[in-house]
């Protein structure tokens, strides 16, 4: 059969070239073109064209719309319910973070529903890597999941049609290939293709199509920036590779709410749930040391204590360095400057290094104030008072700003055992704030906030510990 025409259209400007050049002769643009079939428009008459019945809003039938629960409390929680009939779900994330191993844990809870059979296609491992897998994850007996080591989509749709799934997976986008087009596995044209195509199967058949994409390096999705624009949701499963915790997030969700997270661990077996992920993220060890502050933030609706470190030193050479791991790094320039400005803390002279310990990512501004403390404890190298925790957002003339959901995060720091809380003045109004068990300093500017943050000098029981360690690594060498 012959290979339908195809040729490279400028993404900007629309101009088609036989070739794949690096910039568009048209327009100029750099690497805009995109290896696109020509499809020659057929003469219809235009009467001919039969008008398609319409439904009105309110006699949707509610099964259409009736979603496939999974049974894992953390994915169905992340996809608001579990998955819609018909749905494109995009699960992305770096290599080797456990992509693979989720998506088989849910093709195991599908088929233990009895949902029926699910088809699970790879183009990245043979049949008898992924039955490894599964005898990790203790599927391996499964009768249900039918596996097909596939990369054309042309055939893995041909399977699917065969054997009508209750949920087909995907793994990985990345290494699907179409038939219509030249290009290479993981060039933006075949992506887009080969998700045009699986969108046009889920939607014909009602059924939900799983697809894993690998994210580069620097956080987006290799290729196909585009993939996110034709999938219904976009997951994404994230830490630190050799930590064992694992967020899994929604960045896009037509179905649901994309705030809320779900919380693994990787283990022998598996990715297995954490039902009650509050305190997961501390590290006990290091509490109570300089340049430590804990913050009591909220992902969704669900509360978290996570841990910030900051570490100062003098700046060696050139400009001061200012690296953040888990922080927004722009945030963190601008708290060094409103903590030398607003706070007489001077960090100018400084390399600072900031993280969030676990691999986790904070973006919500109620992390200003426990990085900032941080940053003062670390440059003081004073540590904070034992059992505090601290949320709030930070303005430019040191001001603290509220921030929401006060009363959840304060409760869940006390049922960890936390017994002190420095919050901004005006947060949690309205609230019931006084029954959390928590002292509450409330503060209402960044300097207020650092006396009463920092005790007066290294807890003798901590500089003990220091020395002790002093003591061992020396005796070692
Ligand atoms: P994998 O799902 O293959 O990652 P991805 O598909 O995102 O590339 O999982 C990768 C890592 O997970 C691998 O290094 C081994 C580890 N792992 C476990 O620790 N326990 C398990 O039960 C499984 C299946 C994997
Ligand atoms: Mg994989």
């Amino acid at each position: 059969m012959a290979r339908p025409e195809s040729r490279y259209v400028c993404g900007t400007c629309g101009a088609a070239s036989l070739r794949w050049e690096g910039q568009c002769r048209s327009c100029g643009g750099w690497n805009t073109l995109v290896e696109t079939v020509v499809e020659r428009a057929r003469a219809v008459p235009r009467k001919a064209v039969a008008a398609p019945a319409v439904v009105a809003l309110n006699e949707i039938a509610a099964h259409d719309t009736e979603r496939l629960a999974i049974g894992l409390r953390e994915v169905d929680r992340v996809l608001g319910g579990g998955l819609v009939p018909g749905s494109l779900v995009l699960l992305g994330g770096e290599p080797g973070i456990g992509k693979s191993t989720l998506v088989l844990a849910v093709c195991g809870r599908v088929v233990a529903a009895s949902a029926g059979r699910v088809l699970y296609t790879s183009g990245e491992e043979s049949a008898g890597q992924l039955h490894l897998r599964a005898i990790r994850l203790g599927l391996a007996q499964s009768e249900h999941i039918d596996v097909l080591a596939e990369t054309s989509v042309e055939r893995i749709v041909a399977a699917a049609e065969a054997s009508a799934p209750a949920l087909l997976v995907v793994d990985s986008i990345q290494t699907l290939t179409t038939d219509d087009l030249e290009g290479p596995a993981g060039s933006v044209g075949q992506v887009r293709a080969a998700a045009a195509r699986l969108q046009a199967y889920a939607k014909e058949n009602a059924v939900p199509v799983l697809l894993v994409g690998h994210v580069t390096k620097d956080g987006t999705l290799a290729g196909p920036k585009t993939l996110e624009h034709v999938v219904d949701v976009v997951l994404t499963l994230e830490g630190e590779r050799f930590s064992g915790l694992r967020l899994l997030r929604s960045a896009k969700n037509r179905f649901g709410s994309t705030e809320e997270v779900g919380v693994f661990e990787m283990a022998g077996t598996g990715l297995i749930e954490v039902a009650d992920p509050g305190g997961a993220f501390l590290e006990t060890d290091s509490l109570g040391s300089p340049g430590v502050a804990v913050a009591a933030t909220l992902e969704g609706s669900r509360p978290l204590l996570v841990e910030v470190q900051a570490l100062v030193a003098p700046q060696v050479h050139g400009s001061p360095r200012r690296t953040a791991a888990g922080l927004d790094a722009q945030r963190l320039a601008l708290l060094i400057a409103v903590l030398g400005r607003r706070a007489g803390l001077n960090l100018a002279s400084h390399d600072v290094y900031a993280s969030i310990v676990g691999g986790l990512t904070v973006e919500e501004p109620a992390i200003d104030l426990p990085l900032a403390l941080a940053l003062a404890s670390a440059l003081r190298d004073r540590p904070l008072a034992p059992g505090t925790v601290a949320c709030g957002e930070i303005g430019l003339t040191g001001e603290l700003r509220p921030i929401n959901g006060l009363s959840r995060r304060l409760r869940e720091a006390a049922r960890l055992g936390f017994t002190r809380a420095i919050v901004p003045r005006n947060a949690g109004r309205g609230e019931e704030t006084d029954q959390t068990g928590l002292t509450l300093v409330r503060v209402g500017s960044l300097r207020e906030a650092i006396a009463a943050a920092l005790v007066d000098r290294p807890r003798d029981e901590e500089r003990g510990r220091v020395s002790e360690v002093a003591v061992r690594v020396g005796s070692e060498s």
